[in-house]
């Protein structure tokens, strides 16, 4: 691999899942100048700040919580929806920190998800082939051939989105909304049974604790960290002209840094050794991850790794597990242990969405609950197992009500599917479900802390 890195040496490189069917190359060169001219998303410091929380989760002493839509879209892009999807990010982080009584390093994705890598690069209906969507960044979902072609101005409108999102992201975390006190106010809109009761019973315990606090002096006046949380924010980097396009030196370290999120990662699709995704990663210095798949082999991973983290930075790196829930017990030991023993500093992290994915016979795309836990419950299992620290969950969720997942403690049906099915490409968790995941993650985060203290 060449030393030399610039932000476009990606584009002497072979590139996978870009698109290539701009009719006006001319406006697509003018549009990617523009966003040249933009201001960053995010600063270095945020980024810097995050690799050094996740060093922590590599080492054992946090957890990574990263969740969020598929795909956002320009059609569901609301105050609510923003709103819920922070606050499901919330009340996951308060039952994973108060099982595992460590802090929850919080990343959405959110605030620049819009690019799709798909199977198959057209799609057929009733004899008609048309380019398949990509994302609402690249096309539109409508099956005509003017939503089907790609606009360069779809990549302004999403820059303008995520600037939004982000603005108000902030104002969320910082301005009150997340503070501490407010723990039972987020519980609007969750059933009363299953998980929804079981956050509810957990909230009593953190206000009386609170209220003890508070007692020995212990106040938000005095701590404001209990009015405020950090939230990250994250996305594939798939369309590279964009991700360039937003990569800034940082005048005081002289490293680049991709401002269009604080964390970046490579999909599952896109992680050839010599082509234009690793190439383009290895020179920012945000934190990134990479999705391993099960055909991902240690012969591989390694050399990934030394690629996008040759100086073994504790942080840099996180390996975004996503095998299926029937294979991950399988190929999982044989990578964390070849990591392990090559002495490689990574955060392990389980995605238990993109491996579960099935078409139900009503022909909705959906992922059944069960396979999700169990995968999650697998990567949990094999890292104990390997003594490595299980770092973190990788979610397709969403705060809103939606029927998508089949499955969990409201048991959404196949019949259900068709309700209320909002995604704009996968399958994701519900509130209730994903807050019944974050519960079972943190019983096995308890009994593994248990586990630990008496041994010690
Ligand atoms: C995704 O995370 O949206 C995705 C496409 O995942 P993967 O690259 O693991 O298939
Ligand atoms: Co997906």
């Amino acid at each position: 691999m060449s030393k030399r890195w610039t932000p476009e040496s990606w584009r002497n490189k072979p590139v996978l899942h870009m698109p290539t069917d701009y009719p006006d190359a001319a406006e697509l060169a003018r549009v990617e100048d523009e966003l040249r001219a933009m201001p960053p998303l995010v600063f270095a410091g945020e980024a810097r700040k995050l690799t050094s929380h996740l060093a922590q989760v590599e080492a054992g002493d946090a957890f990574l919580l990263q969740g969020g839509d598929c795909a956002e879209s320009f059609k569901e892009f609301s105050t609510d929806n923003i709103r819920d999807t922070f606050r499901l990010i919330l009340q996951m982080a308060v039952v994973l920190t108060f099982a595992g009584r460590k802090p929850v390093v919080k990343v959405g994705r959110i605030a620049g998800q819009f690019a799709k890598p798909r199977s198959s690069p057209v799609e057929e209906i009733g004899g008609v082939e048309l380019p398949s969507y990509r994302g609402d960044i690249i096309n539109g979902m409508g099956f005509t051939p003017e939503e089907r072609t790609p606009d360069p101005q779809r990549l302004i409108r999403a820059y303008n989105q995520s600037a939004s999102t982000l603005n108000l992201l902030r104002a969320f975390a910082g301005g009150g909304y997340a503070d501490l006190y407010n723990i039972h106010r987020w519980t609007l809109g969750f059933a009363d049974d299953g998980a929804g009761a079981a956050y509810r019973e957990l909230a009593d315990k953190i206000t009386e604790a609170l209220a003890f606090m508070e007692a020995v002096g212990v106040t938000p006046e005095t701590h404001p960290d209990l009015s405020r949380v950090e939230v990250f924010t994250s996305h594939e980097a798939l369309l590279l002209n964009v991700e360039s396009a937003l990569t800034r030196l940082d005048g005081s370290t002289g490293e680049w840094f991709d401002t269009s999120a604080h964390m970046l990662w490579i999909g599952e699709r896109t992680r050839q050794l010599d082509g234009a995704h690793i190439e383009f990663m290895r020179g920012i210095s945000n934190p990134i991850g990479v999705k391993c798949g099960p055909t991902m082999t240690a012969d591989d991973l390694l050399p990934l790794i030394d690629a996008l983290n040759p100086n073994n930075i504790p942080g840099r790196l996180t390996l975004i597990g996503r095998f299926g829930h029937d294979k991950a017990g399988d190929r999982l030991p044989g990578l964390m242990r070849a990591v392990k023993a090559a002495g490689k500093r990574v955060v392990w992290s389980i995605d238990p969405m993109h491996g579960n994915t099935l078409k139900a016979g009503n022909g909705y795309k959906t992922r059944p609950f069960d396979r999700v836990m169990g995968e999650v419950r697998t990567f949990i299992d094999v890292a104990e197992a390997e003594g490595v620290h299980p770092g973190g969950v990788h979610l397709e969720m969403t705060g809103q009500n939606v029927t998508e997942c089949i499955g969990g403690a409201q048991a959404v049906t196949e019949d259900d599917l068709s309700s209320r099915y909002h995604t704009h490409c996968d399958p994701r968790l519900n509130a209730d479900q994903a807050l019944e995941l974050a519960f079972l993650v943190a019983e096995r985060l308890k009994a593994g802390r248990q586990a630990r203290s008496e041994a010690a």
